[in-house]
């Protein structure tokens, strides 16, 4: 396994392997299918990052489920932009529906107190959220996260479905930014 990666201009290294990313997950999952036994939840995938993610984790479920995926964007880079616009809408009837929402990372949270408020509006039965990854120091919004992976320090990280500059996702391991 390479510690160090480089990816256009920026060097990243090794900070979660590919072994305690898959433990992690199957730990969240045997909570989730404890939570989820006897019903039928939308699974909804926050693309591009969390597409990894959401296919481990549902290769884990073991309750009858649904796959919806939508698409925000708000980083440029490194940086978050501090504005998210929506890119890719659902095609299901949410009203009524339990739905766990399967998020990459919570950064400042504005992409995911954004998405419950649309998803609210559409009087779901429940929503909870699932994110491998949060960074605790770095946010802003309100967002109740029922499943955390990791809670990491505020640096940039790719790696499992995370990209810099759309490259990186591919990894199976994680890879911080190298100051
Ligand atoms: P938020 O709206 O600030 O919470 O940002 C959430 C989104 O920004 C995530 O879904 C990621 O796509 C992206 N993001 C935040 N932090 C990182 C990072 O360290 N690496 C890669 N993408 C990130
Ligand atoms: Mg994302």
């Amino acid at each position: 396994m390479n510690e160090l990666i480089t990816l256009n201009d920026k060097t990243f290294e090794i900070y979660l392997t590919e072994a305690e990313i898959q433990a992690r997950v199957k730990a969240l999952a045997d909570r989730i299918n404890v939570d989820y036994k006897g019903r039928k939840p939308i699974v909804l995938c926050i693309l591009n990052g969390s597409f990894i993610f959401t296919a481990d984790l549902v290769r884990h479920f073991n309750f009858p489920l649904t796959v919806e995926f939508v698409r925000y964007s708000s980083y440029r880079g490194t940086e978050s932009t501090g504005r998210v616009t929506k890119i890719l809408g659902m095609k299901s009837e949410i009203a009524g529906k339990d739905v766990l929402i399967v998020e990459d990372i919570i950064d400042t949270g504005y992409t995911l107190s954004n998405a419950v408020k649309e998803l609210m509006r559409q009087h779901p039965a429940s929503v909870k959220i699932a994110s491998l990854l949060l960074k605790p120091e770095a946010l802003k919004h309100d967002v109740a996260c029922n499943y955390i992976g990791f809670s990491i320090p505020n640096k940039f990280v790719v790696g499992y479905g995370l990209d810099y500059d759309e490259l990186g996702r591919d990894l199976p391991s994680i890879y911080q930014l190298k100051e």
